[in-house]
């Protein structure tokens, strides 16, 4: 059987190793608490259950999608931004559904890159910010995110033939795995930099929903003049606990909305419509409480991890959003060893930081979606088995 060369120029999936440990693990007996994956453990709000049962049970929504999404769905993204970012959206031009920001990510590389071409890609960042470039048969090139510099990109330190070969920058804040929020003026800049580069913005808002001590997070589409060369993708995924039901949409620049729609319906026939139906409950008003609730719940479990790590010497930062805890491994491991070693003395799995890119080497990634008495436990597990 031969595979595509585009298969074939995809890295080699570096979780397989900590996998197979973990599987061996499991099946010695050991009960393994995994702080791997961030895929909220609570359920689905029952608003938003009761809105898809309701609509499930309507013949009317059981018929083909459009890829523009219904209507009604595109208003409540609309409604939403006015209401929570004072972002203006077209519903007509400038919202399209996507089956979660994953797809869209996916797609927008294939909607906007060539052989040759480049989209700028941060380091550490969400792998398919760089493995979907690579399948659409251009390349990525790496903005390292630094600790020194608050984790955003050196705009100044892209070399020219990256900005000259550049269609689509990858951006994403409050950040995955780092939990850095954007400082004040960061986005100014990105927009000044992809007008002078004619570049396609990409602002990955995963995770604007989620934010602690009182931090609101901006969306990227709030900065002056960055329509004319961005666009957004808002997931509910993390931030209204819908992992499993595949709800974004990528919002923004209407030319770059709509070269997206063009591909996808070539590509996939949307969204079912009780599903869309759903996302509108999440959306409205009555849903902002969710990702509040929500919040509630990572910053008590962020404080506990933190003040846990604190403990044993690890010198971690407390982020202000994301459901991650990004912290240094100790001196004289590696990311992968780090792993290993609390895996093998403590049953417990974290993510290795060189996973998300090479700047993501010396450091490991804690997600906060298990259960608090499981977290606790895991802590006291890290602390009995390591701490000294
Ligand atoms: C930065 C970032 N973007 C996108 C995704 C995927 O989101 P979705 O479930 O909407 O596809 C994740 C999931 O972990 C993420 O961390």
């Amino acid at each position: 059987m031969k595979t595509s060369a585009r298969l074939d120029r995809l890295p080699p999936y570096l979780f397989a190793e900590l996998e197979r440990k973990i599987a061996d693990k499991k099946a010695a007996g050991v009960d393994v608490i995994s702080l791997g994956i961030g895929d909220p453990d609570t359920p689905t709000p029952q608003l938003v259950v009761d809105a898809l049962t309701k609509a499930a049970a309507d013949p009317g929504t059981h018929q083909y999608p459009s890829n523009r999404g219904r209507a009604e769905l595109r208003q409540a993204f609309a409604d939403f931004y006015a209401r929570r970012f004072g972002v203006t959206l077209d519903p007509e031009t400038e919202i399209v559904p996507a089956l979660g920001a994953k797809e869209c990510v996916f797609n927008l590389n294939l909607a906007f890159l060539d052989p040759g071409s480049v989209a700028l890609a941060a380091d550490p960042g969400y792998p398919v910010y760089t493995g979907g470039p690579l399948i659409a048969g251009a390349e990525s090139v790496l903005m390292p995110l630094v600790p020194e510099l608050g984790f955003i990109p050196d705009l100044d330190a892209i070399p020219a033939e990256a900005r000259a070969a550049a269609r689509l920058m990858y951006l994403n804040y409050p950040n995955n795995p780092t939990g850095a929020v954007v400082p004040e003026g960061f986005f100014e800049r990105v927009v000044e930099f992809a007008r002078a580069n004619d570049i396609l913005v990409v602002h990955d808002a995963s995770y604007t929903e989620t934010t602690f001590d009182g931090y609101v997070a901006p969306s990227f589409l709030e900065t002056p003049g960055a329509k004319e060369v961005g666009v957004e993708i808002f997931s509910l995924s993390k931030g209204y606990n819908l992992t499993g039901w595949r709800t974004a949409a990528i919002v923004g620049n209407a030319d770059a909305v709509g070269a997206y729609w063009k591909l996808k319906t070539n590509i996939d026939s949307g969204m079912f419509e009780a599903v869309q139906l759903a996302a509108v409950a999440a959306l409205s008003e009555e849903g902002d409480q969710i990702a509040r609730d929500m919040s509630a719940i990572y910053a008590r479990r962020r404080d506990l991890v933190v003040d846990a790590l604190r403990a044993i010497g690890v010198a971690v930062r407390s982020p202000q959003g994301t459901i991650y805890i990004w912290a240094p491994v100790p001196d004289g491991h590696t990311s992968a060893s780090y792993c290993e070693l609390v895996l093998e003395e403590s049953g417990v799995v974290v993510s290795p930081g060189g996973a998300y890119g090479p700047n993501g080497e010396g450091f490991f990634r804690i997600s906060l979606t298990v259960p608090d008495d499981r977290l606790s436990e895991a802590m006291e597990r890290l602390r009995s088995s390591l701490g000294g």
